[in-house]
């Protein structure tokens, strides 16, 4: 127990701050930087709605403890398009009504991007499988596979 000074780098910013010793990456991103675009959904490892890009991979930012984090770069939706730019896996969410009230929305996102660029041709049932640890209470999945086929085929272009 006890602060800890740190810096950590999330979506290419360097942020020096002050953390508990035992505090997570999902506590971090959302109490102390104010990027609350990171879901709290279970906060036990099962809903995936806090789903964050660390070097590169999706981890649970709820089970991630942040000092694990320090010399990674972490990657929020926040950082996932440019501008008004969005990520195709975004746009086609969008397009294809793959959200309703959206809380699942920034973990999909940020599963389905790294996954779709390592597997460009993922069929419809490995896309499925892929985003197997993603809850979504509104949609019923099959907009967002909808979805995430037409960004897989955007991608490829
Ligand atoms: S809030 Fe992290 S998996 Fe549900
Ligand atoms: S859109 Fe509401 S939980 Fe997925």
């Amino acid at each position: 127990m006890g602060l800890k000074q740190i810096e950590l780098t999330v979506n290419d910013f360097s942020h020096p701050f002050l953390v508990e010793s035992d505090e997570t990456l999902l506590f971090t991103l959302r109490n102390r930087l104010y990027l609350t675009g990171t879901k709290e959904g279970c906060n036990q490892g099962t809903c995936g709605s806090c789903t964050v890009l660390l070097d590169g991979k999706p981890v649970l930012s709820c089970m991630t403890p942040t000092l694990r984090c320090v010399e990674k770069k972490v990657i929020t939706i926040e950082g996932i398009s440019s501008g008004e730019n969005l990520h195709p896996v975004q746009k086609y969410l969008v397009k294809n009504g793959g959200l309703q009230c959206g809380f699942c929305t920034p973990g999909v996102v940020m599963t389905a991007v790294p996954f779709l660029e390592e597997n460009p041709d993922a069929s419809r049932r490995e896309i499925k499988e892929g985003l197997s640890g993603n809850l979504c209470r509104c949609t019923g999945y099959k907009k967002i596979i909808d979805a995430l086929e037409n960004a897989a085929a955007e991608m490829r272009s």
